[in-house]
Order: C-alpha cells, then sequence, then structure tokens
C-alpha cells in the first residue's frame, strides 16, 4: 500500500474491551510504522450521548493511556484530543450548510441511536456524521481504518467532499475506508450478541483486567446457550485462534471434531493466553503518568493544529469568510 494519511478515532465512553482492541486500536499499532497517522480521541462525539460530565475528563485520559500501552508511539502518529482543535466544530458548520438533510436522515447508526436515547434525540447525535466528515477532511486523509458499522460515514464523508468541491473548487479528495482484519468477538454470556460494555462487565474482556479477573469471566463464559448452536464454544474457540499457540488451536479444534472438548481445560489454557497477550499492556498502562498522557496530548494537539489551521484557511477564503 503507497503511503496514505490515515485517521481515525474512538469516542472516550468507558474501558476498552479485547473486541475494541482487535477491531481498531490493534490496527492503528500495525499502520503507525508505514503511514502518516491521526489517531484521535472523538470527545465531542461522545457527548451526543447521554453522560456524566464528572467522569469525562478521566476518560478522555484513560483512553489516551490506552493509546499509548497498546503501543502507539508520539514519534511515530499524532496523537490528540478532538476538543483541543475546535478547528473540527468551524469546519463541521461549514459542511452543515453543504450537506443536504436527507442524506443525514438516512444514517442507520442515527436511527439506531435515536431509538436507543429516545428522550434525547438531540441535534448533535444527528449531526454526528458530519462532525466526523470534518475530522477526516480537515486533515486531508485518504484512508479511514474502520469498522463496517461506520463505511456508511465514510461514504458520505466523501459525498460531502464532492458537495464542498462542486460548490467551492476542487480543496478536498475523497477519503477510502480501509477495511482492517476485525474478527467478530462475541459476548461470553450471550454469544449471540457482539461483546459491547452496554451488556455488563462479565460479558467483556477489558485491557486491563487484572489475571485473576480474566480466569473468573472465562470460567463463567457460556458453553451452550441450549439453543443447539453451540454459540459459545465457537466464540471461545475463536478466542484461541487469535490468543493462543497454533498447535494449542488445532488441538482442541481436534477434541471438539471427535466430540470430546473439555471446555475446562479450554477456559484455563484461554485464560493464561489472554493473561500474557496482555500482560505487556498491563505493566506499560501502570507505568504511564497523568502527566505522560497531559505532554504526548499537548505536543499533538500542537501537531493536528498546524494542519487544521492550514486547512481552515484555505476554506475561509473559499467560502468568502475571513
Ligand atoms: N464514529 C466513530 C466510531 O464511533 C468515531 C469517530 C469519530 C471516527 N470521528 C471519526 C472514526 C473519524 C474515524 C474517523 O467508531
Amino acid at each position: 500500500m503507497a503511503k496514505e494519511i490515515i485517521l481515525s478515532g474512538i469516542q472516550p465512553t468507558g474501558k476498552l474491551h479485547i473486541g475494541n482492541y482487535l477491531g481498531a486500536l490493534k490496527n492503528f499499532v500495525d499502520l503507525q510504522s508505514q503511514h502518516e497517522c491521526y489517531f484521535f480521541i472523538a470527545d465531542y462525539h461522545s457527548i451526543t450521548e447521554n453522560y456524566d460530565p464528572k467522569i469525562k475528563q478521566q476518560q478522555v485520559l484513560e483512553l489516551a493511556a490506552d493509546y499509548l500501552a497498546a503501543g502507539l508511539d508520539p514519534k511515530k502518529c499524532t496523537i490528540f484530543v478532538q476538543s483541543h482543535i475546535p478547528e473540527h466544530l468551524e469546519l463541521a458548520w461549514i459542511f452543515n450548510c453543504v450537506t443536504p438533510i436527507a442524506y443525514l436522515e438516512r444514517m442507520t447508526q442515527y436511527k439506531d441511536k435515536a431509538a436507543r436515547q429516545k428522550e434525547n434525540i438531540n441535534m448533535g447525535l444527528f449531526d454526528y456524521p458530519v462532525l466526523q466528515a470534518a475530522d477526516i477532511l480537515i486533515y486531508h486523509a485518504t484512508a479511514v481504518p474502520v469498522g463496517q458499522d461506520q463505511d456508511q460515514h465514510v461514504e458520505l464523508t466523501r459525498q460531502i467532499a464532492r458537495f464542498f468541491n462542486n460548490r467551492f473548487g476542487q480543496t478536498f479528495s475523497e477519503p477510502k475506508t480501509l477495511h482492517t482484519p476485525a474478527p467478530k468477538i462475541m459476548s461470553l454470556l450471550s454469544p449471540d450478541k457482539k461483546m459491547a460494555k452496554s451488556l455488563g462487565d462479565n460479558h467483556c474482556i477489558y485491557l486491563d483486567d487484572e489475571p485473576e479477573v480474566i480466569k473468573q469471566k472465562i470460567a463463567k463464559a457460556v458453553t451452550d446457550m441450549g439453543d443447539g448452536k453451540g454459540l459459545g464454544a465457537q466464540n471461545l474457540l475463536d478466542l484461541v485462534k487469535i490468543f493462543s499457540p497454533t498447535d494449542v488451536y488445532s488441538r482442541f479444534i481436534n477434541d471438539s471434531k471427535k466430540g470430546n472438548l473439555k471446555y475446562s481445560e479450554l477456559k484455563q489454557k484461554l485464560a493464561a493466553s489472554i493473561t500474557d497477550y496482555f500482560a505487556d499492556f498491563r505493566s506499560k498502562k501502570k507505568k504511564i503518568t497523568e502527566k505522560e498522557v497531559k505532554k504526548v496530548l499537548d505536543q499533538g494537539a500542537k501537531k493536528a493544529q498546524k494542519v487544521a489551521l492550514a486547512t481552515m484557511a484555505e476554506v475561509r477564503t473559499k467560502i468568502g469568510i475571513r
């Protein structure tokens, strides 16, 4: 792949679980050595849903610490907080003025979220994809690594780039979606649903879970929901495939084919493998201080803002506002 300008973000809404890691963060770490990368914390997006302002700052710093502990290196990529660069909002407003409402009404994530929080269907929730377009286009990103649930938003970003260019002259190029490999990790207790924090802590393995907690959660994992589909067992085997050595995986697969898979043994091995896999993460995260995190974010904001300001100078001139 030729050198790209890569941008992606995660909302600071609490601890990351292994599904988030495999779906996003792990790919970010792989991309940072080959491309010009921007990885940010989407705090302005996160306030479109119900939240507690008292813990938001902590969630931002925690996520930044997760980025660093997972291996994002501020020497290789730009790490920053969305709200530190107010130009994102300025560009989002301008994009609002070229985006037809009908395009936003089609967004499936908006419809899902609106159905989930009927008492708080706010303008921000509706406008969320336009801010996302601004996040991406303000850095002239060429590729956006996201899960499939974000495809519609990146497609809208391309349309917004086109609307803007048609009206005001060529300014933005259209970014592509980067589908990085992302195995689908299911909940430990409801293996017919995707692993999600909203289901409850025992459904998820968090990146900073201690070995004892990992062991307990996996011990309680459902192997058979009684529907004859064996989704629980399948999920555990999938996890073994990702986190354990290949020979361990093939042995369990053979046992499973022969019908004599011992779940207690599989669970023990899996807990040990996950514990090892994130040992480095846990120890790095414990060592990182708040001061270090803030310093990284300050430096990241300075780098990002230079680019954002240059884009805004061009955009303001083009739209006739100075
Ligand atoms: N909407 C993304 C998500 O929930 C987060 C996000 C905000 C994002 N802005 C972005 C991702 C820009 C990629 C690019 O996962």
